[in-house]
């Protein structure tokens, strides 16, 4: 099986890494050349909190490549699979400048990979439907932690589990099944904790609010996740911004558990020591996912005829931080 991984952030290289140190056929595409160089001589490192290597990719036993040559590779050796594990915000750019580029071949288009998407929010499944019509498309909720620490090394920062499945408006073609079934056994030859889940779009709205009330705290307030529970006063912000949004799922007609807050406290517990996703970006000064997470939020409850005003408030708040996204 021949696994395309479009990025080289933190999840390309636990997967990638995690997957070629397995011995599965991985090609890993990245934005910079130079990224590509170091991964092409100096392999892939996964470490644990600890600094101990976890594995090593070796130098030779993967492919990498910048995006722009995905297309052309992929042509010349067709791959089954490709992992889309840019940020939200870059879902068209790099599908234009990779798969995309496959969709318009007409000789490629019996033989489509099937594509996951791993990306955090909401909409980017719809985004990618249009994007790349017609493809079997999956969606993926992992709670795997991650950082980069390095462009060929990366830190596994707490173990958990990669959830894979259909939405329920995507059109996969009947026999991708059996595929599907296949490349989750070889995430679990990896070392992942993989699933094949008949119900993403639930994993998908739950991760939805756990993001949208830890991550804008995170990176507003600067403290790692565990520290939200260490005040009364961000408990309550918290389980203020929880309910806006379990209002608007309910309005909706989008079921969520009761126990979401048991849920949100667990990560915060589990995750404590973690930088969040939003405040890594905050404190790199580069664009956050905060349109796709909060900002997901007021756009349903919109759809609703109602105002999530917290987390309308919660995205200008946090947009404002970096100039850029002002
Ligand atoms: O986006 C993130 O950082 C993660 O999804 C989570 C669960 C908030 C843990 O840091």
């Amino acid at each position: 099986m021949i696994i395309d991984l479009v990025g080289g952030g933190s999840l390309g290289l636990l997967y990638g890494g995690k997957l070629a140190a397995a011995g599965v056929h991985v090609r890993l595409w990245c934005r910079s050349a130079k990224q590509s160089e170091e991964l092409r001589s100096k392999g892939i490192s996964v470490v644990n909190t600890y600094g101990e290597t976890e594995c090593v990719a070796e130098p030779g036993t993967f492919a990498a490549g910048i995006i722009d040559d995905f297309a052309a590779h992929w042509m010349h050796e067709p791959g089954e699979w490709i992992f889309l594990m840019t940020k939200q915000k870059d879902t068209e750019e790099v599908c234009a400048r990779s798969a995309g580029q496959l969709a318009k071949d007409k000789s490629a288009a019996d033989q489509l990979p099937g594509v996951v998407s791993f990306q955090n929010g909401y909409g980017h499944m719809e985004r990618l439907a249009g994007i790349l019509p017609g493809w079997p498309l999956y969606a993926c909720v992992t709670t795997e932690g991650a950082k980069r620490t390095a462009p060929y090394e990366v830190r596994h920062a707490g173990t958990g589990t990669t959830w894979i499945g259909v939405p329920e408006q995507q059109q996969v073609r009947a026999e991708i099944t059996a595929y599907a079934e296949n490349m989750v056994k070889t995430l679990q030859k990896a070392g992942f904790s993989a699933v094949l889940s008949n119900d993403i779009d639930s994993r998908i709205y739950r991760k939805l609010i756990i993001n949208a009330v830890i991550n804008p705290l995170t990176a507003l307030w600067n403290i790692p996740n565990g520290e939200l529970l260490a005040s009364d006063k961000r408990i309550q912000v918290m389980k203020m911004l929880l309910n806006e949004a379990l209002a608007v799922y309910e309005a909706c007609g989008i079921p969520c558990e009761e126990d979401m807050w048991e849920q949100i406290m667990e990560v915060c517990t589990s995750t404590a020591g973690n930088t969040s996703s939003m405040l890594k970006d905050v404190q790199a000064g580069v664009t956050t996912e905060v349109d796709w997470i909060n900002g997901s939020i007021a756009a349903l409850a919109e759809k609703a005829g109602m105002h999530a005003v917290a987390h309308e408030l919660l995205t200008g708040l946090i947009k404002g931080l970096t100039i850029r996204e002002v």
